[in-house]
């Protein structure tokens, strides 16, 4: 079945992307992008965080909706897919189990194989998909990739589609898990990168200091972070009841800054040790506009070839899984009927 698989031209894949609190559905057509849908789940906002339980329902409720919605917006029939690439982990395993047990089920009815996917390895490679009528520049292997996310801040050495080395990674709190927690404090939404990032735009970066972390090699800490903003507004709180009302522009703007060149410092220091120039960041926090800039600033000050993905393919999504799977679908690499989700893995 496989190699028969393999024979079909065009080679079309669908991604299915249910690790966290996103169902999103794409389908590829050679490795260009037909259709990419996400159904997000605003049950969580009322608890500020996801509620593994409630995501794993939702993914339940919304996952034939979204994969139909797919097809259909990409011009097929699901009979016209060549196989399925879905998220097996790492992620939130009742979350995971939704996607892998729907692609055992398509898969054996539409008798495609299935293709397993790293969700970190997709944030990774989001920059391989192309896309209608769009020229798109790729980066050049080896590159570093700087993948920041709820869950994640690694820095990560791309030898190739296939082989990754994570070279710097954090010790404790993760760089989005530092502005979620920060917003917060603030009496802000979730997730709180966002907010953070638009009240940063009206606020002073240098208004207040924090402790920065001093690790070893490239790795991150964010958790004494977090601990010296709260010890700030608690302390500033005794003093002025109303002080986050009044500074709340600044405090965003200075935590944002913070962390912005916690990431970048360490960055640097990889792109000087390895001598590599060719930089990208993806996961959800590469939407910041903060980082954004200050990736273009590093490339005009140090000579570096910058990749910055689209805001849709920043956060979770499917399209990144079905490029992956789409490599891995070219090497012949197919998943087991019988291969469950992990909840925890590295690259
Ligand atoms: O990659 P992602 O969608 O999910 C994970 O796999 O974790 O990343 C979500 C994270 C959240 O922590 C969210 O606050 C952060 O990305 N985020 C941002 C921004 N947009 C999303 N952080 C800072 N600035 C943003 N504009």
């Amino acid at each position: 079945m496989e190699a028969e698989n393999q024979k079909k031209t065009p080679v079309y894949i669908l991604g299915i992307e249910s690790s966290c609190d996103d169902t999103s559905a794409a389908v590829l057509k050679d490795g260009v992008l037909m259709s990419n849908v996400i159904a997000s789940q605003a049950v969580h906002s009322a608890y500020g965080g996801v509620v593994p339980e409630l995501a794993s329902r939702a993914h339940q409720q919304n996952i034939v909706p979204t994969v139909s919605e797919a097809i259909r917006r990409a011009g097929i029939r699901k009979e016209d897919l060549s196989a399925i690439a879905y998220t097996r982990g790492p992620g939130l395993i009742g979350s995971l189990l939704v996607g892998n047990s729907f692609t055992k089920g398509l898969s054996m009815a539409l008798g495609i194989p299935m293709i397993e996917v790293n969700h970190l390895q997709g944030h990774v490679l989001a920059h391989f998909i192309q896309e209608p009528d769009v020229e798109k520049r790729v980066p050049q292997f080896p590159y570093l990739c700087l993948l920041v996310s709820g869950g994640n801040s690694q820095i990560v050495l791309v030898k190739a589609y296939n082989d990754m080395q994570i070279i710097g990674q954090t010790i404790d709190d993760a760089a989005g898990e530092a502005f979620d927690k920060c917003a917060k404090v603030l009496g802000g939404p979730y997730p709180g990168g966002p907010y953070v990032d638009k009240m940063a735009q009206n606020g002073d970066p240098k208004a207040f200091e924090f402790a920065k972390p001093h690790i070893d090699g490239y790795n991150y800490s964010f958790s004494g972070l977090k601990t010296s903003f709260l010890y700030l507004i608690r302390d500033q709180l005794k003093l002025d009841p109303d002080f986050i009302e009044k500074r709340r522009c600044d405090l965003c703007a200075s935590i944002q800054r913070t962390v912005i060149e916690v990431l970048m410092q360490k960055l640097k220091k990889a792109v000087d040790d390895t001598g590599i120039r060719c930089v990208a960041v993806a996961g959800g926090v590469s939407a910041n506009s903060g980082l954004r800039q200050a990736f273009a600033d590093y490339a005009a000050k140090y000579g570096w070839e910058i990749f910055v993905p689209k805001i849709s393919f920043t956060t979770d999504n499917a399209a990144m899984i079905a490029i992956t799977g789409y490599f891995k679908y070219l090497d012949g690499e197919f998943d087991d009927i019988a291969s469950t989700p992990f909840s925890k893995v590295e690259l």
